[in-house]
């Protein structure tokens, strides 16, 4: 068996491959914030729910935590750029991308492969994240190539 140990768990955890999202909400401030998430997952059709997990550690976390509404932009395959600026930790990722306010008042971005503006419903804690369930209220989606996948800590896109 593999020694369990903190990096064995994040490799295992690197095993199970997944889509890439980048997930908006405004700050207390009134200041877009936002951070690349693969914690993203489905939760119900009826109504119809989403859950991800914002970590602790994060500088936007403050403003997810007490958030009322945010936005889930899951990526297309042509986003590797986006989701590595939206990976850094700092406030300042939103600068020349051309944002816009969605109906709910999350900042949205201009380019997705599909997007879902949410009303927070619930939220549960989870060791150093939590699991923030949204209601999803309005979406949208384009058509694009294929999806940006993540697994073993790097990108990887569907072959067609
Ligand atoms: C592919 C990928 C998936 C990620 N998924 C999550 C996630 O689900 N939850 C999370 O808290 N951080 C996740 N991160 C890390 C955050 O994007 C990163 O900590 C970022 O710095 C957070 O931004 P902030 O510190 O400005 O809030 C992920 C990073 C990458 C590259």
């Amino acid at each position: 068996m593999t020694e369990f140990t903190p990096r064995a768990f994040r490799d295992a955890m690197g095993m199970y491959p997944t889509g890439v999202t980048v997930v908006t909400t405004l700050d207390q401030a009134g200041q877009p914030v936002g951070m690349t998430v693969n914690s993203f997952a489905s939760l119900s059709l009826d109504p119809p729910l989403i859950l991800w997990n914002p970590g602790r550690d994060s500088f936007s976390f403050p403003a997810f935590e007490t958030c009322r509404h945010f936005a889930v932009h899951i990526l297309h395959g042509g986003q590797e750029e986006l989701s590595n600026r939206f990976a850094l930790r700092s406030n300042i990722k939103f600068g020349d991308i051309g944002w816009r306010t969605g109906s709910l008042g999350s900042p949205l971005l201009p380019d997705y492969a599909a997007c879902l503006e949410c009303q927070t419903v619930e939220s549960f804690p989870g060791g150093d994240h939590i699991i923030l369930v949204g209601r999803v209220i309005k979406l949208d989606r384009k058509e694009t190539a294929g999806p940006l996948l993540y697994f073993q800590g790097r990108y990887h896109r569907l072959l067609d």
